[in-house]
């Protein structure tokens, strides 16, 4: 038996900051598409290059792509006893498609990050990312020590192309549009906790921790 932790949430959110402190806590692993979408384009893949038209414009990457890429992900073997998910799913096809694929006896919890647009713009706008490891810096709310660099990993930090203020505009149209009808899907299969994305980060990391641990008995 497997767990899936799914963090849903608009663009800035916090999904990838609070995802990768809870795989270290349960020592599973971070499973981001959009991180993933970003190793293959710095690689100059096949997968990079169809995905990256999409991403500079704030679209979502066709579904095909994005499922073929995170199922092979999640089948090694470092995936066998659970991951957390951080970006994925996105539509409702890939949420079915996800929940088609899991064993029955796999315990899923879907947790949901809520800002608001206002603190999506200010995140977004000030966000500095990691080149090297994919941690987050943000110029106002967590700077780093040394100007430019990372201070988990010593990586160069830069500001994500999708950041700029008219894609940050998309990006948050295409998530009412596509994404945020799966807060609803979640709830209907009694799987969803809702948490205040917008309270500081330590606040959220332990009500998603409790939320991670909740009996699924306790989710409906
Ligand atoms: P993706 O990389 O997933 O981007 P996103 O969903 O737009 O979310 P972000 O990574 O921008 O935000 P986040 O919620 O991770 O916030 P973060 O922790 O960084 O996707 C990029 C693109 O890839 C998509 O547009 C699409 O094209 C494609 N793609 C990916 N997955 C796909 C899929 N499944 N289907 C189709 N296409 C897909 O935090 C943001 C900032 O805020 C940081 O600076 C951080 O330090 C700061 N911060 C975080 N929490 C707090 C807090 N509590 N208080 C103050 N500051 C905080
Ligand atoms: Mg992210």
């Amino acid at each position: 038996m497997a767990t899936v932790l799914i963090l849903l949430g608009p663009p800035g959110a916090g999904k990838g900051t609070q995802a990768s402190r809870l795989a270290a806590e349960r020592s599973l692993p971070h499973v981001s598409t959009g991180d993933l979408f970003r190793e293959n384009l710095s690689q100059g893949t096949d997968v990079g290059k169809r995905a990256q038209e999409f991403m500079d414009a704030g679209k979502l990457v066709p579904d095909e792509i994005v499922l073929e890429m995170l199922f092979d992900r999640v089948a090694r073997p470092d995936c066998a006893r659970g991951y957390v998910l951080d970006g994925f799913p996105r539509t409702l096809p890939q949420a079915e498609a996800l929940q088609a694929r899991l064993p029955a006896d796999d315990e899923v919890r879907a947790i949901s990050l809520e800002v608001d647009d206002e603190v999506v713009v200010r995140r977004l706008s000030g966000r500095l990312t990691c080149s090297k490891g994919g941690h987050m810096h943000h110029v106002d709310f967590s700077p780093p020590k040394v100007a430019g660099v990372c201070d988990t990993c010593g990586g160069e930090l830069v500001r994500r192309k999708d950041d700029a203020p008219e894609v940050i505009q998309e990006r948050l149209a295409v998530y009412r549009e596509q994404t945020a009808p799966l807060i609803g899907y979640y709830e209907g299969l009694g799987l969803l906790h809702r948490i205040d994305g917008a309270q500081e980060p330590d606040r959220v990391f332990a009500e998603l921790v409790d939320a991670a641990t909740a009996t699924r008995r306790e989710t409906a």
